[in-house]
């Protein structure tokens, strides 16, 4: 589904990104991880076409995503969220959801969200469809308040309900569960989980390892750039590549945080790397 070969990214001299050759079958949860720098938004930013690639191809059900825009990716079927949050905050989360519809709706966001005549079948499919959506993550019975009152989890999950809306075959999640406590964590892996089976194909990147682990089929790790493995979430969890690169780094780093993430159903512990770090709000460590 999407083929990245031998694509490289430097920003002036400095190379954040070095011959990745990574190919994404259709259908599953796949991971990708990697200690803080280690270029995995700058990865997404390539695919979504927010940046161009220094070399190498990239490419989506065969079509290259080089040199295209960002809505015309999304067109294509790829949707994705931000590590910030960027949610409309003085719009009502079924708005919000709908906003994300716009390349679907024939008359456009304004008429659904401000008309009073016209528009009503058009109107009422997207509400419903935004309704739907909204309930995979959880959000159906707050469709109607403001999303600035939401908690800052409930707008990471709103972000993933809008991203949804454009009916996208990839969904790129990025860091989904920065600054979610951990019953928040365990909620949305489920939620994720239970959006791959309908049938949505996930990539996302995180950097609490335990979360990767649980949840997806397969992982691919990232370091100063480069794809040192990529495997079942076993072979990568005992690499001793990867075990390094994770171990190698100092305070600013994962893997350490106050609160345990509890997932008693799901694999995966790394008792050797210790408990994960400490996030505020935004999400930084
Ligand atoms: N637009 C940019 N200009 C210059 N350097 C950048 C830019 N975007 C990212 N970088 C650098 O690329 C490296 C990887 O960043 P990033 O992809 O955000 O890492 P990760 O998401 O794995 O934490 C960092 O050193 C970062 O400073
Ligand atoms: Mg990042």
């Amino acid at each position: 589904m999407l083929e990245l070969k031998q694509l490289s990214k430097s920003f002036g001299g400095l190379k954040v990104l070095e011959s990745i050759d990574l190919v994404i079958p259709q259908g599953g949860i796949h991971g990708l991880i990697g200690p803080n720098g280690a270029g995995k938004t700058t990865l997404f930013n390539i695919i979504t076409g927010l940046y161009t690639p220094t070399t190498g191809t990239a490419a989506f059900d065969g079509e290259s995503l080089v040199g295209k825009r960002p809505h015309r990716i999304t067109q294509l079927g790829l949707a994705r969220t931000f590590q910030n949050i960027r949610v409309f905050k003085e719009m009502t989360l079924l708005e919000n959801v709908v906003v994300g519809m716009h390349r679907h709706l024939h008359y456009g966001v304004g008429g659904l969200l401000f008309s009073s005549g016209g528009f009503r079948a058009e109107e009422r499919r997207a509400r419903d469809r935004a309704l739907e959506l909204l309930s995979w993550v959880g959000l159906d019975r707050q469709a109607d308040e403001l999303a600035d009152n939401l908690s800052y989890g409930s707008q990471r999950k709103l972000e993933l309900a809008r991203a949804l809306a454009t009916e996208p075959k990839l969904l790129l999640l990025d860091e989904p569960v920065a600054g979610m406590n951990s019953v928040e964590k365990t909620e949305l892996m489920r939620e994720i989980d239970a959006i791959a089976h309908r049938g949505y194909t996930v990539l996302l990147i995180e950097h609490d390892m335990r979360f990767v682990m649980g949840l997806c089929s397969r992982v691919g790790v990232l370091n100063f750039g480069r794809i040192i493995a990529d495997g079942s979430p076993d072979s990568v969890r005992n690499d001793p590549r990867v075990i390094e690169a994770y171990l190698g780094r100092d305070e600013d780093d994962d893997l350490t945080q106050e609160q345990p993430v509890h997932l008693p159903d799901l694999s995966g512990d790394f008792p050797e790397l210790g408990s994960p770090t400490t996030m505020d709000r935004e999400g930084r460590r």
